[in-house]
């Protein structure tokens, strides 16, 4: 449902805002870029989901940085959780640089809309108001 919603907002009014400044940015971002890689004529995948791919090592590193300086309880959860989704991406990444595209452009189009609903609505959810109580 939220492949729907993604789709549809393409912007980014839509993406559920959990209060805490950074990780809200990097929502945000993500969903742009994933919405310019969802845009990208057949056989034009590659480029943007590389800038998609390289923003969400980043979204994933520095949520695993607060994490970790703060001390949240289930770090471990949601750092693998981000290991286990780059891994893939990583995958989509060397299957366009063979020129296979269609399993990368089912990623963007389906299962990582659906994935990033449930993250945001669970782990990242609940590390937001972790490092917002941390922090305040
Ligand atoms: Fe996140
Ligand atoms: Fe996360």
């Amino acid at each position: 449902m939220l492949a729907t919603t993604l789709h549809a907002a393409a912007a980014t009014s839509d993406v559920p805002l959990l209060g805490y400044a950074v990780m809200d940015r990097d929502h945000v971002d993500s969903v742009a870029l994933l919405q310019a890689a969802c845009d990208a004529p057949a056989g034009e995948l590659r480029a943007p989901f590389a800038a998609f791919a390289k923003h969400l090592r980043e979204h994933f590193a520095r949520e695993n940085a607060l994490m970790t300086q703060h001390g949240f309880f289930a770090l471990h959860c949601h750092k693998d959780e981000h290991a286990r989704v780059l891994n893939v991406v990583g995958t989509m990444e060397a299957e366009l640089a063979e020129g296979k595209e269609d399993r990368a452009r089912l990623y963007v189009t389906e299962h990582f809309p659906d994935w990033f609903h449930t993250h945001l609505a669970t782990m990242d959810r609940v590390t937001a108001d972790f490092l917002a109580q941390a922090e305040g």
